[in-house]
């Protein structure tokens, strides 16, 4: 069962949302590892305006990037209105310098070049289209600015454990680590640093604007 605040948060299985992706568990793998992964990778942002794309219902993302990646404002987008109602009132404490918005990663609405940095956990293999998020995060990003991304790949997202619990966009073009690299250089990303773990089934990546 999922809440009446998820309504409009397209159900999984066996309500994967809340038994992963809205858990503690998942924000403690994001604070103890994944950050620190995509922060050694990338380094901060320090004072930095910066970007979040699917920010998800916990805000974790939004709160490292001000806490870990020392920037002076985060703003989040994301697709699903509860979702956008969640994460706003968990991040609500950081005051003026956390912003979450209603959008789709793959048609933003910022100028170009208007960040320091993007971030994005989980968001590639959740999107419909994932190849334009990452033209999107390279459009808005300013010269110099970077790319962070952390994602499962196709291997783990197409594998029968997690097809049985888990729903995710139609079979196609899913991410792979080299897929989301690829797509980086051709939307003008320069790979500064790669991490892959777990058999390929997760990957880190930072990228700079040229
Ligand atoms: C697996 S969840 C990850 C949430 C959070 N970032 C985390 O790491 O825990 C993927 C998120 O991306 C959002 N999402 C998917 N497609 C999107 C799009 N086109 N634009 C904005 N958000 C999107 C989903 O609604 C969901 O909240």
């Amino acid at each position: 069962m999922v809440s009446d605040q998820s309504a409009d948060v397209p159900r999984t299985f066996v309500d994967a949302n809340r038994l992963w992706v809205d858990a503690r568990l998942r924000a403690l793998v994001q604070r103890r590892l994944e950050a620190p992964a995509l922060l050694r990778l990338g380094g901060p942002v320090p004072g930095g305006r910066v970007l979040e794309l699917g920010t998800g219902r916990r805000g974790t993302g939004l709160r490292l990037a001000v806490e870990l990646f020392g920037a002076a404002r985060a703003e989040g987008v994301e697709l699903f209105p509860a979702s956008v109602a969640a994460g706003a009132a968990a991040v609500h404490d950081l005051g003026p310098r956390v912003d979450v918005r209603l959008g789709d990663a793959t048609a933003l609405t910022a100028a170009d070049g208007s960040y320091d940095a993007v971030f994005g956990y989980h968001v590639l293999h959740h999107a419909t289209d994932w190849r334009p998020v990452v033209a999107e995060a390279a459009r808005v990003l300013r010269p110099g600015g970077r790319l962070y991304s952390c994602e499962m790949t196709a291997r783990i997202v197409d594998s029968r454990p997690l097809r049985a619990v888990s729903r995710h966009p139609a079979d196609g073009d899913r991410p792979t680590p080299e897929g989301i690299a690829a797509a980086c250089r051709d939307a003008g990303l320069a790979v500064s640093g790669q991490e892959t773990r777990l058999a390929g089934c997760w990957t880190a990546l930072v990228a700079t604007r040229t």
